[in-house]
């Protein structure tokens, strides 16, 4: 893309450009984060609003049968499920992304060492997102195992007679990097471990087929690419091989095989269903399935290999113009299409944050992702761009572009005001 004609042009040809219509985009804004909080799909203000007053207001608890609100779970995981590839009936909505993560490792590291109890590691990526680090050392410690971090490179060398478990999220959430789902499922497996695969950057963002890479177990996020609104609910699947042979450890009633029977034991429901535990948050479902169906109305599009295509064009061809105009950056991201994900990432030794600061006062909405200092490896600080083909333009991402060059040449983001550190970055 050489000009902002060009851009023009590409977008007149877009045939995922009537998606755009589904969003409600504030005026003035290039909203690249969509892969933190999607944005709010026009559906959902009066989806919600219906839900409040006629559902709840009039229908009150009677709606829990008439308006279909104890199987939410289960209709808008079965949405999901066509997203990443999975049958329906094989993945419900449930909680944030941390707790399903509690469930499905633990049930992956009862079933591996219960197949053989020498196996006492999880491996994972030592940049993988905080929150599965954390859940991971956890589980740890109550489980007797290791938590092994490595480079991704280095995973393949690791996977060995030890291995319970090989956790990893599939798109990095700082690099964009993606990992061969298929390949490193096939070798866990062929050394005799599970997998558990956090799909936070890939649900409605790249073609995902965890039935045909054989994966295990997966969970993933509701308001990233899935656009479910702030602190949406998360999703889970366990491969219906598993399903059945493991109670996961958060055995709440509606995870019972018949909650309404009030049994003083817990029986567990067969299925996906055991990965439910309590009252689903109703008001963030709702809200949740608007988001689901905007990634759907890109089915009769070509559906999510459609989105991918525009995906790659767009994070290529952003990669290159800010790898042309802006020297002061180095790309953190794969320059090669099939390692990325839907991101572009670029590092800064120093001035990321006010950098990122300066581009979202001028209405360039990314965020910014510090580095472990406190590690050798240590990651760098990245400013962080999320592309979502739903509603992205190929004049956005010249104008972003643009936008990050002036940034930089300007100096403007030395300011006093775009180095004060806000809680959230
Ligand atoms: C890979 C990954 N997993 C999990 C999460 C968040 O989990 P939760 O919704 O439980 O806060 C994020 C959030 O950005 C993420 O990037």
């Amino acid at each position: 893309m050489r000009s902002r004609e060009e851009a023009q042009a590409l977008d007149a040809q877009d045939t995922l450009a009537p998606l755009r219509a589904l969003f409600s985009l504030p005026e003035g804004v290039i909203y690249l984060d969509g892969n933190s909080l999607g944005v709010l799909p026009r559906a959902t203000a009066a989806r919600v609003q219906q839900v409040v007053t006629d559902e709840w207001g009039t229908g009150l608890i009677r709606s829990w049968n008439s308006a279909g609100w104890i199987t939410l779970p289960q209709r808008i995981g079965d949405k999901i499920a066509r997203l990443v590839g999975v049958g329906a009936g094989e993945l419900v909505v449930a909680d944030s992304t941390s707790v399903n993560l509690f469930k499905v490792l633990s049930a992956a590291l009862a079933i591996a060492k219960a197949d053989d109890p020498k196996r006492t590691v999880i491996l994972s990526e030592r940049s993988n997102f905080p929150t599965d680090l954390y859940i991971a050392e956890s589980l740890a410690r109550q489980h007797g195992c290791t938590l092994v971090l490595a480079e991704p490179d280095e995973l393949p060398g690791l996977l060995n007679a030890q291995l319970a478990v090989l956790m990893l999220t599939h798109v990095n959430y700082r690099t964009g990097r993606m990992h061969d789902m298929a390949a490193l499922t096939a070798a866990a497996h062929r050394a005799g471990a599970l997998t558990v695969w956090d799909l936070a950057h890939s649900a409605g963002a790249v073609p995902v087929d965890l039935a045909g890479a054989g994966a295990d177990f997966a969970i993933g996020c509701g308001y990233k690419y899935l656009n479910g609104g702030p602190g949406a609910p998360a999703f889970v699947w366990a491969n219906p091989r598993h399903a059945d042979r493991f109670w996961q450890p958060l055995s709440g009633w509606m995870g019972h095989a018949a909650p309404f029977q009030f049994t003083p034991d817990y029986k567990p429901a067969p299925g996906i269903a055991r990965y439910l535990c309590g009252t689903p948050a109703l008001l963030s479902m709702a809200a949740l399935e608007c988001g689901v169906d905007t990634v759907l109305a890109a089915e009769p599009l070509g559906g999510m290999a459609a989105l991918r295509t525009k995906s790659l064009a767009l994070t290529r061809a952003f990669a290159q113009i800010v790898q042309a105009r802006c020297p002061e950056l180095s790309l953190a991201s794969p320059a090669d299409d099939a390692l990325r994900g839907s991101q572009v990432c670029f590092a800064h030794p120093t001035m990321g944050y006010p950098v990122m600061q300066a581009l979202i006062a001028r209405g360039v909405i990314g965020d910014f992702r510090g580095g472990d200092k406190s590690h050798p490896a240590g990651a760098m600080d990245i400013l962080r761009f999320g592309f979502t083909p739903l509603y992205l333009r190929f004049v956005d991402v010249w104008d972003a572009a643009e936008h990050l060059r002036q940034v930089l040449q300007s100096g403007e983001w030395r300011e006093e005001r775009f180095n004060q550190r806000a809680a959230v970055t």
